[in-house]
C-alpha cells in the first residue's frame, strides 16, 4: 500500500473545525483508493505564538520538510492584529511559503450550478464560470528587498527573476494545454518594468506552447473583466499581489469564499489550505463551511496523490449535497436545510459512497 505524510496545521479561528471536516474525508477516500495516510499534527499562526511566542516554531517547520503535504486550516484573528510585523499569524504563512519553495498557488474558481444564485453577479453571468489562478507566491513585491519604512517614508521592492516568472508560466501552460487552451497573463506593463520583463518571458515561454492562445490584459482590466464576463477565463497567470487581488475577486463572483480550495505547490512540497480566513466571530460553534477545506483535499488527490479520480468524485459529492439543498449558515440560501460543520461532511461522505458505487468503483479494488 502506497503511504503518504501529511502535516495537519490548523490554526486558528474556524481552522480546526475545518481541518477535522476534511482529514474525515481525507480518510474515508484513501481507504477506498488503498492509500496510507499518516498525520502529524503541529501549531501555526495565532495558537502557536499563544503557546511558544512565535507563530511558527522551528518543529512546525521540520515536521513540514519532513512531509509530503501540509492542510493548513486559517490562520489570524483579531487578538494578534496589533502584534509587531513578523509575530503576526500571517507572517508565518509567508515563512512557511518561502521555506517550502511553494512557487505556485492554484486558485480555482468554479461555480457549484446548485450555487450560481448565491453569487452577488446575476446567474446568466456566473454560470459556467470555470477559470484557474495561477498566483506566483514566493516572489514579487512580497518578498522583494529593500523594504521598509521610517518617519519619512515607505517602500517595497517588485522584482522578478527570470527563472521565477518561467516556471510559473510553464505550468499555467502545461495546465491550460489540458483544459480550454486559453492563458491570460495579467499584468501593469503600461506602467511597470517588471512587468515589461514579466511579460517577455511568458511570451518566450509560450514559444513551446503554441497550442495555447495567450491573451495579455493589464491588471485593471482584467479585475473589471472577471465582473463583467468571467466566463471569458481559462487559466490567468499572474505575479503574487496581483493574484491575490485577483483571486479574492475571482472567489466571491463563485457565491462565497467558503466555497474555494487552493494548493500552493513548489518543487517538492504541497499546501493545500481554504481560501478563507480563520473567521474568528463564529470560531467552536460548530457552523463552519467546511467546503472549501474538502476541496482542497480534493486538489491534493490530485496533485500529491496523484489520484484524479478520487479529486472528481470529492467535487460531484459537493455538488450533490449543495444540490440535496444542504447548506451551512454562511451559505444559506431560500428553501435550504441548514445544518452544522460535522453534518455537511457527513453529507458530502454519504454523497461520495454513492458516486463511487453509482460508477462500478465499490466492485472492483483498485
Ligand atoms: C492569501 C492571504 C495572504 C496573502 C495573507 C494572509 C498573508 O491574503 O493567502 O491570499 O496575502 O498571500
Ligand atoms: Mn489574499
Amino acid at each position: 500500500m502506497v503511504s503518504y505524510k501529511i502535516t495537519l496545521l490548523p490554526g486558528d479561528g474556524i481552522g480546526p473545525e475545518v481541518v477535522k471536516a476534511g482529514v474525515k474525508v481525507l480518510n474515508t477516500v484513501a481507504e477506498k483508493f488503498k492509500i496510507e495516510i499518516k498525520y502529524n499534527e503541529k501549531l501555526i499562526g495565532g495558537a502557536s505564538y499563544e503557546e511558544f511566542g512565535t507563530p511558527l516554531t522551528e518543529d512546525t517547520l521540520k515536521t513540514c520538510l519532513d512531509s509530503d503535504a501540509v492542510i493548513l486550516g486559517a490562520v489570524g484573528g483579531y487578538k494578534w492584529e496589533n502584534l509587531e510585523h513578523n509575530l503576526k499569524p500571517e507572517a508565518a504563512l509567508l515563512q512557511l511559503r518561502k521555506s517550502l519553495g511553494l512557487w505556485a498557488n492554484i486558485r480555482p474558481a468554479k461555480i457549484y450550478s446548485a450555487f450560481a444564485d448565491a453569487s452577488s453577479l446575476k446567474r446568466e453571468v456566473v454560470e459556467g464560470t470555470d477559470f484557474i489562478v495561477f498566483r506566483e507566491l514566493t516572489g514579487g513585491i512580497y518578498f522583494g528587498t529593500p523594504r521598509g519604512y521610517d518617519e519619512e517614508k515607505g517602500f517595497n521592492t517588485m522584482i522578478y527573476y527570470k527563472e521565477e516568472v518561467e516556471r510559473i508560466a510553464r505550468k499555467a501552460f502545461e495546465t491550460a494545454r489540458n483544459r480550454a487552451g486559453k492563458v491570460h497573463s495579467i499584468d501593469k506593463a503600461n506602467v511597470l518594468e517588471v512587468s515589461q520583463f514579466w511579460r517577455k518571458i511568458v511570451h518566450e515561454v509560450h514559444k513551446d506552447f503554441e497550442d495555447v492562445e495567450l491573451i495579455d490584459m493589464y491588471v485593471d482590466n482584467a479585475a473589471m473583466q472577471i465582473v463583467r464576463n468571467p466566463k471569458q477565463f481559462d487559466i490567468i497567470v499572474t505575479s503574487n499581489l496581483f493574484g491575490d487581488i485577483l483571486s479574492d475577486i475571482a472567489g466571491m463572483i463563485t457565491g462565497s469564499l467558503g466555497m474555494l480550495p487552493s494548493a500552493s505547490l513548489g518543487s517538492k512540497y504541497a499546501l493545500y489550505e481554504p481560501v478563507h480566513g480563520s473567521a474568528p466571530d463564529i470560531a467552536g460553534k460548530g457552523i463552519a463551511n467546511p467546503i472549501a477545506t474538502i476541496a482542497s483535499v480534493a486538489m491534493l488527490f490530485e496533485h500529491t496523490l496523484q489520484v484524479p479520480k478520487a479529486a472528481e468524485i470529492i467535487y460531484q459529492a459537493i455538488e450533490r449535497t449543495l444540490k440535496a439543498g444542504y447548506r451551512t449558515k454562511d451559505i444559506m440560501t431560500e428553501g435550504g436545510k441548514e445544518i452544522s460543520t460535522e453534518k455537511m461532511t457527513v453529507e458530502i461522505i454519504k454523497s461520495f459512497d454513492e458516486i463511487y458505487h453509482e460508477q462500478g468503483l465499490g466492485v472492483f479494488t483498485l
